[in-house]
C-alpha cells in the first residue's frame, strides 16, 4: 500500500483558489451582477444550438481564471488527447477509452496509438445495425410465425439500461410504430409487469450486456426464454426472438443466441458510455437508424467542440471547473440536475451512473488515497414537478447544492399555452435562486399585504430567501436526436475533466464487486430454511429473520 500523498492541494492554482475562496465566499451574487454590466456576455457560451449561461454563479473572471489554471497545471489538455488517440487511460483494467470513435465521422479511419484503425469494425456493427433495425420495421424480419414485430424488450442493467432507456424516452416524439420496454431490475416484478403486455409471438428481446455475465440481466433473460417456450413456441424460433449485445461472444452463444444474432461491441467501450455502440440498437429500432445516426452526430461535434476549445469557452470544461469550486472549495456535497423537459425525466438517473460510478472514487490513478472530496452526488427530476417537491430546500434550506437548468427553445408539440408557463417557471427558479429575498424585501411586500407590525414581525424570518444558490442555465432550440447526443456527450466530457482533475480513474468500477461476491454467498444460503451462523450480527438476524418468516408463508 503506498502512502504518497496525492499531489492536487500542493498545486499553486490550488493554493491560489484556497485563498481567492476566502475573499468571495461571502460576496453575494447580486453584487457580482452590479459590478459586471457584461456578466451575461460575459459568461455565456453560445455553441451551435445551444447556450450555456454559468453567469449565476459564484464566480469572478479571476475565479475562471485560477480554475482554468488548476486544469492546465493537472494536465487536462494533454489528458483530452490522450483519450481522443487512444491511449489506454483506463489504467486498471489496462483499456483505451474509446466511445468518442463510436460516433466519430465514419467514413474517415480512427487511428489509435498502437496503429489500429477501430474504424472498419465500428462501420461493420453500424451496418448491421441499420440492416437489422430496417428489416424489423419493414417486416422483413419478424417473428417466427410471420407477423412483424410490435415490441421490443432490452434486457440489461445499468450501462446496458440507463442510457438507451433515457435515450428511447427522450426521443418518443420521434418514435416509429413499435413498443420498447426496459427490464432491468432482478426484482421479478420488473419482468412480470412487462411481459404482461406482450405477445411472444411479435416481440423480439435483446439481452444487452457487456459481460455476458451480469446476474439479473442473465435472470431476466432466462425468465424470458421460458415465458416465450411456454407460450408453445418451438424452441427453433428462439433464434428469431432473442438477440444479443456483448462483447463475450462464447457467453452470448451459450444462451443460445446465434452467433448471426450477436451485436459485438468492444472492451474499450465502458458500460455506461456504451449507448453510441450497438448497446443502442432499442434507440435505432425505437427511433429508426437515421436518428440514431443523428444522436451519434451531435455528440460527435461536442467531441470536437471539447477537443479543440480553448479551455475557457469550452462547456464541458466549464461545467466541470465548476463542480470543482463547488464541491471543493465550498464544500458542496450533491448537484441537481433539473431538465424543464418531460421528454428530459431519466436524465437525472442517468447521469448518476455516469457521473457516481466515474468519479465515486478515493484513491488517485497510481492508488493514493485523495485529501480531497471526489464526485458529488447527482439526483434531480424535472421541473416543474420538482417545485412542488424539494425546491423548499434549495430556497430555504441550509444547504448549497449547485444546480443545472436545462429546456428546449422551442416544445415538440406546441400545445396551448404549456411552453410559455414552463419556461417562465425556468426563468423564474433560476432568478429566485439567485436574487432570494431580503428581510427588507420580505418586510415591504408583508407591509404592502396589509399586516400590521406585530404579525409581521413574527411571519418575516419565514419570508427571507438567502438566494446566493449558483445554477447553470442551459437552453437548446429543440430536443433533436442531434441535441440530444450533444448533450450527453457534454455531461459525458464534464466528468472526463472532472476526473482528471481529482487524478481519477473515470473509467472503472470496483466498487460496485463487493456487494455482488457478498450477495452470492447469501443467495446460496438462502437456498433451505435452516438458520445460518455466519456474517456479522445484524447480517445474520436479518438472514435469520426473512429464513423464518419466509418459510411460514
Ligand atoms: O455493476 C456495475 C456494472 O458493471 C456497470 O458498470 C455496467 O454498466 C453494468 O454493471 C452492466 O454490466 P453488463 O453490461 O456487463 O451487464
Amino acid at each position: 500500500m503506498t502512502i504518497s500523498t496525492p499531489r492536487l492541494k500542493s498545486l499553486p492554482a490550488w493554493q491560489k483558489l484556497k485563498q481567492h475562496y476566502k475573499e468571495i465566499s461571502n460576496v453575494h451574487m447580486r453584487e457580482l451582477f452590479t459590478s459586471q454590466p457584461d456578466r451575461f456576455d460575459d459568461f455565456s457560451i453560445a455553441w451551435q444550438e445551444l447556450l450555456l449561461d454559468y453567469s449565476k454563479n459564484r464566480i469572478t473572471e479571476e475565479t475562471i481564471q485560477l480554475l482554468v489554471e488548476l486544469a492546465n497545471e493537472c494536465g487536462l489538455p494533454e489528458a483530452i488527447e490522450r483519450m481522443f488517440t487512444g491511449e489506454k487511460i483506463n489504467n486498471t483494467e489496462g483499456r483505451e477509452v474509446l466511445h468518442t470513435a463510436l460516433r466519430s465521422n465514419i467514413n474517415k479511419p480512427y487511428n489509435i496509438v498502437s496503429g489500429d484503425d477501430v474504424m472498419p469494425e465500428i462501420r461493420a456493427e453500424l451496418e448491421k445495425m441499420k440492416d437489422f433495425s430496417d428489416a424489423v420495421h419493414s417486416g422483413r424480419t419478424t417473428g417466427y410465425t410471420g407477423k412483424p414485430f410490435t415490441s421490443v424488450v432490452n434486457i440489461g442493467i445499468g450501462g446496458s439500461d440507463l442510457g438507451p432507456h433515457m435515450v428511447v424516452n427522450a426521443l418518443q416524439y420521434y418514435q416509429k410504430d413499435i413498443d420498447i420496454y426496459f427490464v432491468s431490475n432482478v426484482d421479478d416484478a420488473d419482468i412480470a409487469k412487462t411481459l404482461k403486455k406482450l405477445d411472444p409471438e411479435t416481440t423480439l428481446f435483446i439481452i444487452s450486456s457487456k459481460t455476458f455475465t451480469t446476474w439479473e440481466t442473465l435472470t431476466n433473460a432466462h425468465t424470458a426464454r421460458k415465458w416465450f417456450l411456454q407460450s408453445g413456441a418451438d424452441s427453433s424460433a428462439l433464434s428469431k426472438h432473442f438477440i444479443a449485445v456483448s462483447s463475450n461472444v462464447p457467453e452470448a452463444t451459450a444462451f443460445g443466441v446465434a452467433e448471426e444474432n450477436i451485436f459485438e461491441f468492444w472492451d474499450w467501450v465502458g458500460g455506461r458510455y456504451s449507448l453510441w455502440s450497438a448497446i443502442g440498437l432499442s434507440i435505432a429500432l425505437a427511433v429508426g437508424y437515421d436518428k440514431f445516426s443523428e444522436l451519434l452526430a451531435g455528440a460527435h461535434a461536442m467531441d470536437k467542440h471539447f477537443r479543440t476549445t480553448p479551455l475557457e469557452k469550452n462547456i464541458p470544461v466549464i461545467l466541470g471547473l465548476l463542480g470543482i469550486w463547488y464541491d471543493n472549495f465550498f464544500g458542496a456535497d450533491s448537484q441537481a440536475i433539473i431538465p424543464y423537459d418531460q421528454y428530459l425525466e431519466y436524465l437525472p438517473s442517468y447521469l448518476q451512473q455516469a457521473d457516481m460510478e466515474s468519479n465515486g472514487k478515493r484513491v488517485t490513478r497510481n492508488g493514493e488515497e485523495v485529501d480531497y472530496n471526489t464526485g458529488l452526488i447527482v439526483w434531480g427530476t424535472t421541473g416543474t414537478n420538482g417545485q412542488h417537491a424539494y425546491f423548499q430546500l434549495l430556497h430555504q434550506g441550509t444547504r448549497l447544492i449547485p444546480a443545472d437548468f436545462l429546456a428546449a427553445v422551442e416544445s415538440l408539440n406546441d400545445i396551448g399555452e404549456h411552453h410559455r408557463l414552463l419556461i417562465a417557471n425556468f426563468l423564474a427558479q433560476t432568478e429566485a435562486l439567485i436574487r432570494g429575498k431580503t428581510v427588507d424585501e420580505a418586510r415591504a411586500s408583508l407591509e404592502e399585504s396589509g399586516l400590521d407590525n406585530e404579525a409581521i414581525e413574527k411571519i418575516l424570518p419565514h419570508k427571507v430567501f438567502p438566494g446566493n444558490q449558483p445554477t447553470n442555465t442551459i437552453f437548446y432550440q429543440k430536443l433533436t436526436p442531434f441535441n440530444l447526443g450533444a448533450l450527453i456527450a457534454m455531461y459525458e466530457h464534464k466528468i472526463f475533466a472532472q476526473g482528471i482533475i481529482w487524478d481519477l480513474n473515470s473509467f472503472d468500477q470496483w466498487g460496485v464487486e463487493l456487494g455482488k461476491s457478498l450477495a452470492k454467498i447469501i443467495y446460496d444460503e438462502l437456498d433451505d430454511n435452516e438458520p445460518v451462523t455466519t456474517h456479522g450480527q445484524s447480517t445474520r438476524g436479518l438472514i435469520n429473520y426473512f429464513k423464518q418468516k419466509s418459510s411460514m408463508i
